[in-house]
């Protein structure tokens, strides 16, 4: 039996594994660049977060229709079920479907399809959480929070994702402003190739509440302190790091030491049709290659549903 776990950190168009792609490509008369599964999977060799996303955005191509937001969304949480996780908190990227001619519409009620009966399919609790691309304007950003307004009810929190260097959290002040003033939770990645600088800014400017990979603030000792002493979660994902070579190896995965600091570390997945593994491989990676013990794979556990937007009655029940 696998650990009960909550994942904290998932791109669901990140779950689009190579055969569903090409599935849906067929039914949506979309013609894809390689000729078959083998010949994607070996275009999956990154150098870095940017020659990842890319592709990631490339092959958003295939998804048209709110069937096939449903089905890759439902492909997702029958894989995560069989892995252990009990309650999945999905970051979906909308800006990155309406500049294709997706609507807002059609993304959310396609996911809501696959998430609304989750609990009964597939005994996953779920919540959505809007993410904002960095790399595009703050303007594109207000807009899309104003296009998701008739759907909040079915979104929890906000996040930012994408292209992290060059584009500070700062740059997104007034719609983390806006979002917090309608009651949404916030988060954002920060600290994953960008530098400790972003994660404080996303603290002290966007208010989040926890950070998404913050890896690099390994390199900060005081903001190491900062985040032990304020409890910030630090959504991490092992097997994502080395595919983008933010760490060299898993063995130079930073996470036993921040563990050891007292951090409220979890791990996740990312995007994990292309790196390699969902949560539970994730998880089993670390224990493997990084030795850690079952207590701390408990301690894990116990941290990603306490770093969860489940309220603590529903989280007890999903432990
Ligand atoms: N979008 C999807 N995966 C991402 C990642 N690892 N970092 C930033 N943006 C992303
Ligand atoms: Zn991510």
């Amino acid at each position: 039996m696998p650990l009960p776990i909550a994942e904290l950190h998932l791109h669901i168009e990140g779950t689009l594994e190579p055969e569903l792609a090409f599935e849906l490509a067929a039914r949506n008369g979309v013609a894809l660049p390689y000729a078959d599964t083998d010949a994607l999977r070996e275009a999956y060799r990154f150098a870095d977060l940017q020659s990842f996303l890319d592709l990631y955005y490339a092959l958003m191509a295939v998804l048209r229709t709110e069937r096939d937001f449903e089905d890759l969304a439902n492909a997702y949480l029958a894989r995560a079920a069989a892995q252990g996780v009990r309650h999945a908190e999905i970051f979906f990227d909308p800006q990155a479907h309406l500049a294709r001619g997706v609507g807002m519409e059609t993304v959310v009620e396609g996911l809501w399809r696959a998430l609304g009966s989750s609990v009964q399919n597939h005994g996953v609790s779920t919540r959505l959480i809007l993410c904002f691309l960095r790399d595009e304007s703050a303007e594109s950003a207000l807009a899309t929070l104003d296009a998701a307004t008739p759907y909040l009810d079915r979104i929890t929190g906000i996040g930012l994702d994408s292209a992290e260097v060059g584009h500070p959290p700062a740059k997104f002040r007034e719609v983390y402003g806006k979002a917090a003033a309608l009651g949404l939770r916030r988060v954002a990645h920060a600290g994953e190739e960008g530098p400790p600088e972003y994660i404080t800014e996303a603290l002290d400017v966007l208010g989040v509440e926890r950070i998404d990979h913050g890896l690099r603030c390994a390199e900060d000792p005081e903001l190491v302190e900062r985040l032990v002493r304020e409890r910030i979660p630090l959504t991490l994902c092992p097997l994502s790091n080395v595919r983008l070579r933010t760490v060299d190896t898993l063995a130079d995965h930073p996470l036993p030491a921040l563990l050891d600091a007292g951090l409220l570390c979890t791990v996740n997945s990312d995007d994990p049709a292309y790196f390699g593994g969902y949560a539970g491989d994730n998880l089993d990676a670390v224990r493997d290659t990084l030795g850690l013990s079952d207590e701390r794979l408990r301690e894990l556990a116990r941290n990603s549903f306490l770093a969860s937007f489940l309220e603590d009655d529903e989280e007890l029940r999903a432990r």
